[in-house]
């Protein structure tokens, strides 16, 4: 129980709540910005760590955490009630854990809130799942949300252990203006890759062309058959298809693997609300000898540092950018998450706290 002097001393913590679980895509009406407040000190004993969240990561697997999934060893769902979780960047206020101390600045899973009071972590075998030191600071502190964390890992590991691409390959990626599929294709290009990418609207189109060096990029809302719009970029076939996507774009694809090419079934952004949308021809997987891998960066995650000393130098010198969506105010956050699922964000969508 709080004495007085510490009730008095309270902090107010703005909060984005879960209203209930959900059924079908998210609205911004299933999340609720309210005040709360938090004690300035991590009780002691506790060996907690008390932060000021910074920049919070807006992720599309946030909106499968909304609803209500049972019995799966991976997944922990969010509680009706309480704050979103997510990766985010934070200060650290107060500690009762001998390795944070105020002033420090960490990465890690926090609450969609102003003060996060973390409690657990701290243990985990699981290496991204314990809160993070950031060591380097002379990049953007953002980019721990994305370049630098689970997105980037994600296109490094999904690139590189799953599709192993070699000079001269031909590589497809959807959602390519999106915080995974921008580095897939910088990363496939920098392997000597042909790289095209798919994305909702002209203006992603260009930033692909322009700024990311992809050799070519479509506007998949202005395609009336995207089976024919790959045929015509990838006219000998496609190596390696990074799938983000699912669903019909998954189809098209599979209409046009080379022999022996190889598929990385990294996100299906499409269907994660209506798992009713199949994909109804597996068949040309046969008979192209096409191999399909699911693929879960949790399972990389010890790969983090290996992939930081791969990418940091990159960034310092230029050779790969980052186009980021910053939204400011955690009152924004509910439109930033919804926003994913209709192409509203360029780039990694990330959330300032003002
Ligand atoms: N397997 C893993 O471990 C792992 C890890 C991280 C992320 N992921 C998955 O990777 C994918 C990309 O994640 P991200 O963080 O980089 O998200 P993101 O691409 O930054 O944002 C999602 C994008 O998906 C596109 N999209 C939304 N609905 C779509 C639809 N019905 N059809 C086609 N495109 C649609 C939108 O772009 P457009 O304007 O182009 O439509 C939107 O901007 C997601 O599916 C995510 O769940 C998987």
């Amino acid at each position: 129980m709080a004495t007085k002097e510490e009730a008095e001393a309270v902090l107010a913590n703005k909060q984005v709540i879960l209203k209930d679980h959900i059924h079908g895509p998210p609205k911004e009406s299933d999340l609720e910005v309210r005040i709360s407040s938090v004690l300035p000190k991590a009780p002691p004993g506790s060996k907690a760590v008390l932060v000021k969240n910074i920049y919070l990561s807006v992720d599309p697997y946030q909106a499968i955490l909304m609803q209500k999934i049972e019995d799966h060893p991976d997944i922990s769902c969010f509680v009706p009630g309480k704050p979103l979780k997510g990766y985010g960047v934070a200060e650290v206020i107060d500690s009762d854990h001998p390795d944070y101390k105020p002033g420090d600045l960490v990465w890690g899973i926090t609450g969609w809130e102003e003060y996060s009071l973390i409690t657990e972590g701290f243990s985990d075998t699981r290496p991204l799942q314990r809160l993070l030191h950031i060591v380097d600071t002379d990049v953007p502190l953002s980019y721990y949300t994305g370049l630098l964390g689970i997105p980037g890992l994600t296109a490094y590991a999904g690139l590189f252990e799953v599709c192993s691409p070699k000079e001269g390959e031909r590589v497809y990626v959807s959602a390519a203006a999106g915080a995974v599929g921008q580095l897939v294709g910088q990363f496939a290009k920098l392997s000597g890759c042909y790289v095209v990418g798919s994305a909702g609207s002209n203006e992603k189109v260009e930033m692909l062309k322009d700024k990311l060096g992809f050799d070519d990029a479509i506007n998949y809302k202005e395609e009336k058959d995207l089976t024919a719009a790959l045929k015509r970029c990838f006219p000998q076939g496609i190596d390696i298809y990074f799938d983000n996507v699912g669903g019909k774009t998954l189809e098209a694809a599979l209409n046009n693997m080379k022999m022996k090419g190889r598929v990385v079934l990294c996100g299906m952004i499409s269907t994660y609300h209506d798992q009713t949308i199949g994909v109804n021809n597996l068949v040309m997987a046969i008979f192209n000898r096409v191999r399909i891998e699911g693929f879960a960066v949790l399972d990389f995650c010890e790969q983090h540092p290996k992939y930081l000393d791969f990418v940091l130098p990159l960034v310092r010198g230029g050779k790969v950018r980052y186009i980021e969506d910053m939204v400011e105010g955690l009152e924004n956050a509910p439109a930033a998450l919804v926003g994913l699922f209709s192409g509203r964000n360029l780039g990694k969508q990330v959330l300032k706290i003002a």
